[in-house]
């Protein structure tokens, strides 16, 4: 008989045991995830899917290996929106205006970049500033189903009420309906800021960086972390970037203890931006 789903009762050390065993049959790593978030998501997934127990996952997990995609897809949280945190995107604006406007080019990294809102969002920055033309963005996720909604960059209206009231805030000055079409209940971002980031798929605990950047923006994703995985990427990050080069965390990323402020300097406490010394 199946159970009612609310009912389901997972412990954290179910939790930590399921992650081991995935880690080991599918080499994805989320034993370093902060565990009672990782257990709410899981506690999400199994009544999503009905199942009446943990086990009952795993067993999914172990013989239908197409699963896996289905829970990295829900164990990540992708809550985001354009210009989220608007005094950030004010201060970004600045500090980008100040370091690279006599760069030749610039190169960007958004890691974690969900639904594509972030990357959206530094695309309008950057051509209001005159830099969008010099700038390569990559953007990045385990989340695959996230990203192919921030390549099509289309959003149901509702979403773009809230992305238009953080606009405002940031820049009063400007229009933000320039930014898009609509279409029905859809708005569809135009194509030039469609064109700004390639998107491919990297999972920040166990994937190598291939590249090094200017910019690092990792907003709201080591939230999910443990923090030994967090000082590691805080490595990961350091390395990527170029001299001089800038990272910034989320407003919620309670970890500036973390920071090795040998390697970082702070430069904008507020808006939460580090630079490479
Ligand atoms: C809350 S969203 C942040 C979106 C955006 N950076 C922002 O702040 O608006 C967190 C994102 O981190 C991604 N994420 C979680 N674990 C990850 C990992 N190991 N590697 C890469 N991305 C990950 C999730 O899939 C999700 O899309």
């Amino acid at each position: 008989m199946e159970k009612n789903a609310t009912s389901v009762d997972v412990s954290e050390e179910e939790v930590r045991s399921l992650a081991q065993s995935i880690l080991t049959r599918y080499g994805i790593d989320f034993t370093c995830y902060e565990p009672k978030s990782l257990r709410r998501r899981i506690v999400r997934l199994l009544n999503l899917y009905n199942f009446d127990s943990i086990h009952g996952l795993w067993v999914r997990l172990l013989k239908d290996s197409s699963f896996i995609h289905v829970f990295m897809n829900e164990v990540s949280v992708g809550m985001t929106s354009m210009f989220r945190d608007p005094i950030f995107w004010k201060h970004l604006k600045h500090r980008l205006k100040d370091d690279f406007k006599n760069h030749e080019s610039l190169s960007i990294w958004h890691a974690g970049c969900s639904t594509g809102e972030e990357v959206y969002s530094m695309a309008i920055l950057l051509g209001e500033i005159g830099l969008r033309h010099k700038t390569k963005a990559l953007a990045t996720d385990i989340n695959k189903q996230a990203m192919e909604e921030a390549k099509n960059g289309r959003y149901h209206k509702i979403k773009m009420i809230e992305n238009e009231a953080n606009f405002k805030q940031y820049n009063i000055y400007s229009d933000f309906t320039k930014y898009y079409v609509t279409e029905g209940a859809e708005a569809t971002m135009v194509d030039e800021l469609k064109n700004y980031a390639t998107y491919e798929f990297h999972n920040l605990i166990t994937d190598p960086v291939k590249s090094t950047y200017d910019l690092i923006l990792c907003r709201n994703v080591m939230i999910y972390f443990d923090n030994p995985a967090k000082v590691k990427l805080l490595d990961k990050f350091y390395d990527a970037l170029n001299p001089g080069g800038l990272f910034v965390i989320g407003f919620y990323d309670t970890m500036l203890s973390w920071i090795n402020y040998t390697k970082f300097e702070l430069v904008d406490e507020e808006a939460k931006i580090f630079r490479k010394r």
